[in-house]
């Protein structure tokens, strides 16, 4: 392993137990060392994904063990390898890179921290004209958008595709990469977010405290849900005939079951696809850049919090309407 001067410990968001943001404390701990195939990232800028928020909470499953294997959260980051590990052959110090760290075991996410170790197959260079804060806010709600927007199929021009949660980071991704296809879009959220929902691509809105899409009437190719928060046969009757709903996540995991099981019956008997998509880590990321240095796609940034409002913000994507996707600077 090459390593230059570094100090030997670090500022990191850490906790000991589950439980509300009260529980992460900004501690003074040892720095990790790069082991082999690792780089050691001095992190610049971390999102915080829905994960998080549910990582910090007790599991509901009686097999999972009571003390939280992942201590420092954090995922998605952007920063510069300043470090390498042995063996490690695409990356070196100096380089700027940004990736999705939420592998699980004792070694994943630390995102929340001055450094955090990595795996070089978890990192891509970040390209040169994008900020470490945009860098952050691509990895996961990025990938769920490239990959929720190919569930049905290759995108085409004239295809009509609504988004619901369309405000937060898969949609504002999303609406991004859908456009400049020749697609149709719609975003359901609130009305407050609907001007810069606009001013990104939307070509229409629904705000979901005044109005139901499932009700009005309006039929979609391609639906693509954060939600995920009706009945499946709900967006049936949303669809237009051969078209197909995609859920990436929503808050009950076991909605997101009864989408699976409906879509193993519904392609033959209504001719609509229902699809869970589960996220495939680190897969789109280079695809991602392409299209941020095409020009299609700029991320909409709440922040930067520095970490020591990091818990704030955590809180942020609870309690009040999030722009885009919140970013903390450690
Ligand atoms: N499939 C996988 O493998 C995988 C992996 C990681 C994450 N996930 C999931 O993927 C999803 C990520 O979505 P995201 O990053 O876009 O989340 P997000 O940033 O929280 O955005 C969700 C948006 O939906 C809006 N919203 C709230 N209630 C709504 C309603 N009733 N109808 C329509 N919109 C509503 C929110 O606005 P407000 O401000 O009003 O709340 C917010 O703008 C999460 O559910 C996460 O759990 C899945």
């Amino acid at each position: 392993m090459t390593e230059p001067a570094l100090a030997a410990t670090m500022k990191a968001l850490i906790r000991d137990r589950y439980g509300p943001p009260e529980v992460l404390d900004i501690r003074e701990i040892e720095r990790p060392v790069p082991r082999d195939g690792e780089v050691l990232v001095r992190v610049h800028a971390a999102s915080i994904n829905d994960w998080d928020w549910g990582l910090l909470h007790e599991p509901t499953l009686p097999t999972v063990r009571r003390a939280p294997r992942v201590r420092i959260l954090g995922s998605d980051i952007a920063g510069r390898v300043v470090a390498v590990g042995n063996g490690v052959q695409r990356f070196r110090a100096g380089d700027d890179v940004h990736g999705d760290l939420s592998r699980f075991g004792p070694d994943g996410w630390g995102g929340f921290a001055e450094y955090v170790c990595a795996r070089e197959s978890e990192l891509v260079p970040k390209p040169a004209g994008m900020t470490f804060e945009q860098a952050a806010a691509l990895p996961q709600a990025g990938q769920l958008a490239v990959q929720g927007l190919l569930a049905g199929g290759p995108l085409r021009p004239g295809l009509t595709l609504l988004i619901n949660g369309g405000g937060g980071g898969v949609g504002t991704i999303g609406v991004q990469l859908a456009k400049p296809q020749g697609v149709e879009v719609t975003g359901v959220d609130r009305a407050s977010k609907h001007e810069m929902m606009r001013r990104i691509g939307f070509d229409h809105v629904i705000d979901y405290e005044s109005e139901d899409f499932t009700q009005n009437g309006r039929r979609y190719d391609l639906i693509l849900d954060t939600k995920t928060n009706r009945s499946p046969s709900r967006y049936t009757g949303s669809l237009n005939p051969g078209g197909t709903y995609a859920t990436v996540g929503g808050p009950r995991i076991r909605d997101l079951f009864r989408i699976a099981l409906y879509g193993l019956w519904s392609r033959r008997v209504t001719g609509k696809a229902f699809r869970l998509v589960m996220l495939k880590q680190n897969k789109d990321l280079a695809y991602l850049n392409q299209r941020f240095d095409a020009g299609d796609l700029v991320p909409v940034i709440d922040g930067p919090y520095p970490l020591s409002e990091a818990r704030e913000a955590l809180r942020v994507i609870e309690d009040r309407e999030v722009f885009g996707k919140v970013v903390v600077s450690p």
